[in-house]
């Protein structure tokens, strides 16, 4: 169509009403929450960009299908339906439901990883990273250089550094590389795709140990939409092609469907080694359930299905990649530092950068984070050292800061309109006129893992 506007594909069918707390309310509900934004009660929250993660609208198809779940314990209908659907689109011949995507990643991981064991990623998520930690493996990310540079302007920036990951496994050695994992799109490291040469690199590394690789696969239409418009070779192929080319460079996957399954709940694990299938589905049955609903209800799992298939629309993907590049160009234009270009789910604000005057031990971004809510309602999260500083493990005992210092603004799907996030530019302008004079944190109470979730903070003076 000749025209300039991207509109929204689609219409809307049910709302969902918003309440406006007030500054004081704002300020009285922080202070409860020891200023810790996932202690915020949801409708404390104006705009809430927490998480792009089972926080997307439903379509009606979708909701359809959910009125045909069978919700039969052995061999469900709406199992065959999900697990076709999930064939369909990566060619993996194994197919298991589970409640969501760390839960996928703590099965693969407990058969697969032992103590001592090395995990290569370009960048791990947190579960992943947690779930790797805890079977007493190394989680190392092996990013490419371009990745590392928040400013730089680069198509793939969340490629792996082939030449670490070749290191890597000669340095510790293939029996202790149990596998390779590749996160598509990059989360961690500002929602930038992979390209499919990088893929092709990795795999053929992968080959020439013998080591499966597995792909993160949350986001893969997302990445499949930048390898159409920026990869040479790929814009007449359709994205759904795009994604079945991925995933056939790969032994098997692990996924959130609360991402780009386009569902509230759910995940699958999948690949195509039936004895590792077969060990994965009798640690299903221990905590998540039978290999054919996986913790999972029929509805949700006709729901996945159907997502699966609308999420590789390019006129879905097209919108999609476009509102978050949308908010990017807004606060750039503005002259604040972010993570370019925009990642396909979320913009990635660059608290280091912004917040110069605090240093990592007194997180920059959780300050920007905390700010954002108090302006306006606006939720976002802390990607910084608070998720992944390292207590103790600095020089002297003091915390090893985490490399980049960023608060993530991720857009849920299919969820808000154009004004919302022009609301949302105008909060994150505000504050930034007055970055200078944001007070640090410091963390007063902390869980030994995944400690940005609970931890409880308190402003510097
Ligand atoms: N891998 C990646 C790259 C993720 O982004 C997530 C979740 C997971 C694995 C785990 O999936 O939540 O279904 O267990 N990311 C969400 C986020 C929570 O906010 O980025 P899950």
């Amino acid at each position: 169509m000749p025209f300039r506007t991207i509109i929204e594909p689609f219409r809307i069918h049910s709302v969902e009403a918003i309440d406006f707390p007030t500054a004081e309310q704002r300020e009285a509900a922080l202070r409860r929450a020891g200023y810790n934004l996932f202690n915020l009660q949801a409708d404390e929250v104006i705009v809430d960009l927490l998480t792009d993660s089972g926080t997307g609208a439903m379509s009606s198809r979708q909701w359809a299908g959910m009125m045909m779940g069978d919700e039969s314990y052995a061999g469900s209908r709406s199992f065959y339906r999900f697990r076709g659907a999930v064939a369909e689109l990566t060619g993996f011949a194994e197919v298991i439901p589970t409640h969501q995507g760390r839960a996928a990643e703590r099965i693969l991981f407990e058969v697969a990883v032992h103590r001592g064991d090395v995990v290569p990623n370009n960048t791990h998520f947190d579960t992943t990273r947690a779930n790797v930690e805890h079977q007493g493996g190394e989680a190392r990310d092996l990013l490419c250089p371009e990745g590392h540079d928040p400013a730089l302007l680069a198509p793939f920036k969340g490629n792996v550094d082939i030449a670490a990951l070749e290191r890597t496994i000669e340095e510790v050695g293939r029996e202790r590389v149990p596998l390779v994992m590749v996160t598509v799109t990059n989360n961690s490291g500002g929602g930038q795709p992979v390209s499919m040469a990088n893929l092709r690199a990795v795999r053929a590394v992968c080959d020439r140990h013998g080591i499966p690789l597995f792909l993160d696969a949350c986001r893969f239409a997302e990445n499949a939409w930048f390898v159409k418009t920026r990869e040479e070779g790929y814009a007449e192929w359709t994205p759904g092609e795009i994604a079945r080319e991925m995933f056939s460079l790969a032994d098997g996957c692990t996924m959130s469907a609360k991402k780009d399954g386009l569902a509230n709940i759910g995940g699958f694990l999948a690949m195509n080694d039936a004895k590792l299938a077969a060990a994965c589905r009798n640690l299903l049955i221990l905590t998540e359930g039978f290999p054919t609903y996986g913790g999972l209800a029929g509805y949700d799992l006709e729901a996945i299905a159907q997502g699966l298939h609308e999420v590789v629309d390019p006129l879905y993907l097209q919108y999609r990649i476009r509102s978050t590049a949308y908010l990017a160009e807004k606060v750039e234009a503005a002259g604040i530092p972010l993570v370019r270009p925009a990642g396909g789910h979320a913009v990635y604000l660059d608290a280091k950068a912004l917040l110069r005057h605090l240093a990592p031990d007194q997180y920059p971004a959780q300050s920007l984070a905390v700010e954002l809510y108090r302006e306006g309602g606006v939720r976002g999260v802390e990607i910084g050292s608070v998720m992944f500083g390292r207590p103790g493990a600095g020089p002297g005992g003091t915390e090893l800061p985490a490399e980049m210092e960023l608060v993530r603004l991720a857009i849920p799907r299919r969820t808000y309109t154009q004004s919302h996030i022009d609301f949302v530019a105008e909060v994150v302008l505000a504050v930034a006129a007055r970055a200078s004079s944001l007070p640090g944190y410091r963390i007063v109470e902390q869980a030994p893992w995944l400690r940005h979730f609970t931890a409880r903070f308190e402003p510097l003076a």
